[in-house]
């Protein structure tokens, strides 16, 4: 194992995390304010910016530039993402997008053209102008009340003095191994993702990862704000980077990047009680939740007694995924580029006239669900959640797309570069890394933002926080997130009970219903089967974090036990 050079690598022992059972007995409750992250230390630095009197929103970029640096192969400077954010004074709820942006050099078939089909997916063409430093200090600047130097500074100590690798980063070490088995022409441009985050491929459970070059960059953001990354020494070696590796990113591309930032996706009353609060496209996400809850609210008279251990009620839900994934697929993409239906998408007539389409006895064909027919021939990510002692929320949920992201790093600073343009329609008819077929609304084009599956979202009751959930794992974000929604609101879980049950998921194409391994009622899935579904098996359905407010305001959170997170609070 290499234990010099820019990265140190030192044995120091097992990770001193308290694994979560996935008996899902461990509650974590909080007096005050709670931040449930995919990582411990993230959670934790969230946590210290609220004892240190911040609200949610500090807390929140300050545990994501943490996860830039402990969770290197989900998420990062080098990414971007979705934050919804609650503000109880006002009353308003905002979505802000700092998803990674098209260099103006991208054209509709820069991919489909390329002699290489691998080129949206790995190396310098898959990289999208990354968003996540000017989406953090965009929000820190509207709603935190901390300064830069504060919520950087857990995030710069991990950086500098090092963290333990936990048995997540290592199931990212060995997808990069796989990766560069397969692909050999990949390991020149992976070589540095390779022995510095990878250690060579020796890198074990307790071994202490130092990253100095994201410590110097991120003592830049927080000394001159976000110019420090798009400007200068840091965006002249992103683009020179991606330059020597075949990409066309300019200066231009860097300094031109901005988030936007709109009102949140409001839907009307869900069970009679909950409203909704999720990300408006490029996100398709918070569409697709909607549509869902709405469909399971109109036909739940319908199924007795809902539980996970009854046929009707899991085929009541999957049928509903079948729908959304169909729109998905159909309608949805940036819509700034392209008309997006959403009014229609939501509107009572529609989703109340696919929610009677369903069958409750027998499941359909592809070209039964959504609004049209299926188009012709034609994970790393993290979640993270926090709730304040104000009611102050926020729901943020960051990308690099695939684990290590474009497998393409800066070397003089560190940053894994994302590989965001696989979720464009890179080539027509041919579905992308997540297995996921998409419209030609959703091709690549300068400026564009891909279409998303994050899906961070807010569930008011009675103009209260109630939730606060999300996911990773692709379009198992948006399955993973709506299960464990459900869970809480219609089953009564408990946070750390709904986080850990397993879970199942329907994509509409391929046409296939997972469950995963860890789903043992086999009576169950064979019900499934006598309904007419292709069953098949996968590992996870996402990874969930979710905060829940209880009535005396104390916070109930959980991180999702197949990362091994672990909430924190005070
Ligand atoms: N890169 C995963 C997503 O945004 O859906």
């Amino acid at each position: 194992m290499k234990r010099w050079l820019v990265l140190c690598l030192i044995c120091a022992g097992c990770a001193a995390t308290e694994p979560i059972g996935f008996d899902g007995s461990t509650e974590h409750v909080y007096d005050r304010g709670a931040v449930a992250a995919d990582h411990p230390l993230a959670s934790e630095a969230g946590a210290r910016m609220l004892r240190a009197g911040g609200n949610a929103v500090d807390a929140a970029v300050a545990a994501s530039f943490c996860l830039s640096v402990v969770d290197p192969f989900s998420c990062g400077i080098g990414g971007g993402g979705f934050m919804v954010v609650w503000d109880p004074r006002t009353r308003e709820a905002w979505a802000l997008n700092y998803r990674e942006t098209a260099p103006a050099s991208m054209r509709p078939d820069t991919f489909a053209t390329h002699e290489d089909p691998l080129a949206s997916r790995y190396g310098a063409l898959s990289v999208g102008v990354p968003g996540n430093v000017a989406g953090l200090l965009e929000a820190l600047e509207r709603w935190g009340t901390l300064d830069r130097a504060t919520v950087l500074a857990p995030a710069i100590e991990h950086a500098a003095d090092g963290f333990e690798v936990n048995a997540a980063y290592l199931s990212a070490v060995d997808w990069v191994r796989s990766v560069r088995a397969r692909h050999a022409r990949l390991q020149p441009m992976s070589q540095w993702v390779w022995d510095h985050l990878c250690g060579g491929g020796t890198i074990a459970v307790g071994d202490i990862v130092r990253q100095p070059g994201q410590a110097e960059v991120l003592r830049r953001i927080a000394r001159s704000g976000a110019a420090a990354f798009y400007e200068g020494p840091v965006a002249e070696a992103i683009v020179d980077t991606i330059a020597a590796h075949g990409g066309d990113m300019s200066l231009d591309d860097l300094r031109g990047y901005a988030p936007v930032t709109a009102a949140a996706l409001r839907s009307p009353l869900v069970f009679d009680r909950f409203t909704l609060l999720s990300m408006p496209p490029p996100s398709s996400g918070g569409i697709a939740m909607q549509q869902m809850l709405r469909m399971i609210d109109h036909r739940l008279g319908e199924v007795t007694d809902p539980s996970l251990d009854n046929p009707r009620w899991v085929h009541l839900v999957t049928e509903t995924m079948k729908h959304a994934f169909a729109d998905r697929a159909t309608h949805l993409a940036d819509g700034t580029f392209q008309p997006v239906p959403v009014e229609r998408l939501l509107s009572r007539p529609y989703v109340v006239g696919r929610a009677d389409a369903i069958d409750l006895d027998r499941t359909g064909r592809p070209a039964d669900y959504g609004s049209t027919a299926p188009p012709p021939s034609d994970s790393g990510t993290s979640h993270l959640s926090v709730v304040d002692t104000d009611g102050m929320a926020v729901a943020c949920t960051e990308t690099i797309n695939l684990s290590f992201g474009s497998l393409l790093a800066v070397p003089a600073y560190g940053i894994v570069l994302n590989d965001e343009l696989d979720d464009f329609t890179a080539r027509p008819g041919e579905a992308n890394a997540f297995g996921l077929v998409q419209s030609s609304g959703n091709a690549p084009e300068a400026g564009k933002r891909p279409l998303s599956s994050m899906s961070p979202t807010i569930v008011l009751e009675e103009g209260r926080v109630r939730l606060v959930a999300g996911a990773s794992g692709g379009p198992r974000i948006i399955t993973g997130t709506m299960q464990v929604i459900l869970n809480c609101l219609l089953l009564e879980m408990t946070p750390a009970r709904a986080v850990a049950a397993a879970r199942f998921h329907h994509q509409w194409l391929p046409d296939t219903l997972q469950f995963e391994e860890r789903w043992t009622d086999h009576s169950l899935i064979e019900s499934m089967e006598g309904r007419g579904h292709v069953v098949g098996r996968r590992r996870d359905v996402g990874v969930v974090q979710v905060v829940e407010v209880l009535p005396d305001g104390r916070k109930r959170a959980a991180s999702d036990p197949r990362k091994g997170g672990r909430p924190a609070g005070h």
